[in-house]
């Protein structure tokens, strides 16, 4: 049993584990760095940070398609099974900030985040939220979202961490300065940036930040190509 992270370009992220399929903010139609498309994409569970249209992105097509069950936090989820999505809700999950559940022995847990979250039908989406996963095999990850940094990512971290995956494309979130702030006061054993050079606003040099975080911090960084992965090793 392992559990591995796949990059799918943007915040799209595949994480594998025990047999079972998560699918992260799954923008793949339009995404100008999307490594693979809608119509491909395999999916147990999807789970959706923030209402933005580079988050929700492909996520009802997906889960109509391969009957996956969404998560999201409650005004999302409402908005899934709303018309013109229709997600049966047996299909959908709609916890708030701190809470959590449970799917096929992967346990979610909503984080704060702070950022916006109107869906893109301008619908209200609630509050952003992160995500603190705990695989089937003990690994634990967090996905930070879209957010800015916030000094109680430090509370987080004292879930024990093995990977942080953080936004580093500045504009629209925290940028690389910011974003080695929070790898100091999440310590993951490692860390993984994404949200960035998927556009012209959020351009940045991901292995000059990898250079920072491996020279101040105790972290390792992992930088990927959109469609590359890696297993993340237990401790
Ligand atoms: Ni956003
Ligand atoms: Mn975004």
């Amino acid at each position: 049993m392992a559990t591995r992270v796949s990059w799918l370009g943007h915040s799209a992220l595949l994480l594998e584990s025990d047999g079972k399929t998560v699918l992260i903010d799954p923008f793949l139609t339009g995404n100008p760095a999307a490594s693979i498309t809608a119509d491909t994409a395999n999916a147990d569970l999807i789970l959706i940070t923030h209402g933005h249209g580079d988050h929700v992105g492909d996520a009802v097509s997906i889960a109509k398609r391969t009957g996956a069950t969404v998560a999201a936090n409650y005004e999302i989820s409402e908005w899934l099974q709303g018309p013109g999505r229709e997600l049966p809700p047996a299909k959908v999950h709609g916890p708030q900030h701190g809470g959590s559940f449970t799917f096929d022995g992967i346990r979610v847990k909503l984080t704060l985040a702070f950022h916006g979250s109107m869906l893109p039908d301008g619908s209200y989406g609630g509050n952003p939220a992160g995500f603190v996963m705990t695989f089937p095999d003990g690994i634990r990850v967090y996905d930070a979202g879209d957010t800015a940094l916030f000094g109680d990512m430090a509370l987080i971290g004292e879930e024990g961490l093995d990977l942080a995956i953080l936004p580093i494309g500045d504009y629209y979130t925290m940028g690389p300065e910011d974003a080695v702030r929070a790898v100091k006061l999440l310590k993951p054993r490692f860390v993984l940036p994404i949200h960035y050079n998927t556009f012209p606003p959020i351009a940045q040099d991901a292995e000059r930040w990898a250079e920072r975080v491996l020279r101040e911090t105790n972290t390792k960084p992992i930088v990927l190509k959109p469609g590359d992965g890696f297993e993340i090793p237990r401790a």
